[in-house]
Formats: C-alpha cells, structure tokens, sequence
C-alpha cells in the first residue's frame, strides 16, 4: 500500500522508515501520525523484520505537531480529535525503533524521537519542547519522557524556556544514545540496527519490555518481571542453538522461534 507521508525500505531485517512532509520540516499532522503508526505496527508484525529505524530529511526530523491543523481548534474539537491517541500505539511496538534525528526534532518531533527506544543523533541536531512558546505545553509526552530522560531540573529548563539544546548537550544530558556527522546519522543508527537484527529476536523483544518496565514499575516487581522472562526463553530454539553455538565455538543462526 502506497503511502502519501512515509517511506520503507527493508534491507537484511532492518526497516528504515522515513518521514517525507520536508516542505512543513515534517510537521506531525494527523495524517501523518496514523501514517507512521499504522507503519510501524505492520513492520512489527512482518517476521522479515527484526528491527527498524525512523527518520526524517536532512533539515527536520520533525519540528512538532502541526501546528496550522491545532492553530483554531476548539477545546471540544480537541478532545473529539483525540490527537495523541495513535502515540499509545507507539509504545505496543515490540520491536526495537532506532530514530535518526538530523536538524530540528521539537515538540512532537521530539516526543517521537523519545518514544523510540535509542537515539542517533546528527552533529546538527536541535533537540527542544517549544510548546510554551505557543502558549500550551507537550500533549505526546514530553513532560513525562523528557523528565525520566534527562531528570526533572534539566527537563523543567527545556520545557518551560522552550530552548532547544544541541546534540552535544543532549548526548551529555543522556537523551541521546551517539553524536555522529550529520550525513553518517542513518548509516550509523541502521548499523546499530544491523548487529541488534542479528540477535535473538524473541530475547530482543523481552529485554525492550524489560527495560522499559524498569521505568514504571518497583525495583522488587522489575526484577520478577526480568527473573521470569529470562526463564521463558529457555523455551525458545534461539536459546538452544545460542548456548550450542557457543559451545561448539560457531557463530550461532537465529531464527525467531
Ligand atoms: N507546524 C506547521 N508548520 C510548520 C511547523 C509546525 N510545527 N514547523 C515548521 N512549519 C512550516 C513553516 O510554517 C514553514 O511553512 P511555509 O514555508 O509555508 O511558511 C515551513 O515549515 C518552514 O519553516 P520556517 O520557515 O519556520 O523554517 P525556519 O528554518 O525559519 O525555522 C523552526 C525552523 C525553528 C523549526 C520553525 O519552523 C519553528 O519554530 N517551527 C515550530 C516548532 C514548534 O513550535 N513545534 C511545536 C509544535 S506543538 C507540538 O508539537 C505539541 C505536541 O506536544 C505534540
């Protein structure tokens, strides 16, 4: 199926998604939204795939919501629309999502960018939550990831200025996982993309679900939750054949059951 805003290419397991609305710097309309989500949700359920990055254009990841579609809405037609709805389905992806982020990745650009699970940055990248700066605040979670990111000082200090930080700052803060030259950023996240695509996928996808309850949940609870998910892949083939391989001194053949 065609899409008008995004763009897939799958290659050895790894699917790069791209963002294309580079006339509005890949403003986050709706369109686009449902686009991006219902994408991804096919990508996580096609076995080809092991892992995928997300990208925008060279100026703009994205530079926020759209913020001509939200510019005379209503409280009401805000709250029919539902706009962040289709975000809650970002966060059922199994699959790891690596985001590319060259140039602008501010308010919605930003979230998203967050709601990936790691973050390969472009030396040029602008990271930022200007959302004050129009009177309103984050709605897709940037109080809440930002927070948990980089800590609550230096959250509040992006939030309520509206201030974007560079890619070396947000590499020092921890919102990023690398800083690398601008037109190395997909090659670099599609990297990492290819030796995570080489592992265990089933293990893949428990460690993510893992990792992102130690965010939400006790320490005592997070590490029942990794104690019994560590005991569930010894049901898989891939744990047979990764111990074997080891064993017999081989590079072990993953194959996702
Ligand atoms: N929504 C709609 N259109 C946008 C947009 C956005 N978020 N960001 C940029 N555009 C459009 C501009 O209107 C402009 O369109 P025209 O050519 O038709 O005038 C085009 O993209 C290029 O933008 P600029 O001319 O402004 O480019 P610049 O290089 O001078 O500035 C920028 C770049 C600093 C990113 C500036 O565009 C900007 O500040 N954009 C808005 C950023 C922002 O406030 N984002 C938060 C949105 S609210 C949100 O995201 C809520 C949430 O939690 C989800």
């Amino acid at each position: 199926m065609s899409l008008r805003y995004i763009h897939t290419e799958i290659n050895e397991s790894v699917a790069l998604v791209r963002i294309e609305r580079h006339e509005v710097l890949n403003a986050l309309n709706l369109h686009l939204m449902n686009e991006l989500v219902g994408e991804l949700a096919r990508l996580d359920a096609d076995d080809s795939v092991r892992c995928m990055v997300v990208t925008g254009g060279p100026k703009a990841f994205a530079a926020g919501a759209d913020i001509l579609e939200m510019a005379d809405a209503t409280v009401v037609e805000m709250k029919q629309r539902n706009q962040f709805q289709v975000w809650d389905r970002l966060r059922q992806v199994r699959k790891p999502v690596i985001a590319a982020v060259n140039g602008f990745a501010l308010g919605g650009g930003c979230e998203l960018a967050m709601a990936c699970d790691m973050i390969v940055a472009g030396e040029d990248a602008k990271f930022g939550q200007p959302e004050v700066k129009l009177g309103v605040m984050p709605g897709a979670g940037g109080t809440q990831r930002l927070t948990r990111l980089i800590g609550k000082n230096r959250a509040l200090e992006m939030l309520l200025t509206g201030r974007p930080i560079s890619a070396d700052d947000a590499l020092n803060m921890g919102l990023v996982n690398r800083v690398v030259p601008a037109e190395t950023c997909v090659q670099e996240a599609l990297s990492l993309a290819y030796e995570i695509a080489k592992q265990a996928p089933i293990a893949v996808q428990m460690i993510k679900e893992a990792a992102n309850k130690a965010l939400d949940v006790d320490l005592q609870t997070g590490m029942e939750l990794e104690r019994n998910a560590f005991y569930l892949l010894f049901a898989t083939e891939d744990r047979s054949e990764g111990m074997k391989a080891f064993l017999d001194k081989r590079k072990p053949v993953f194959r996702g059951r």
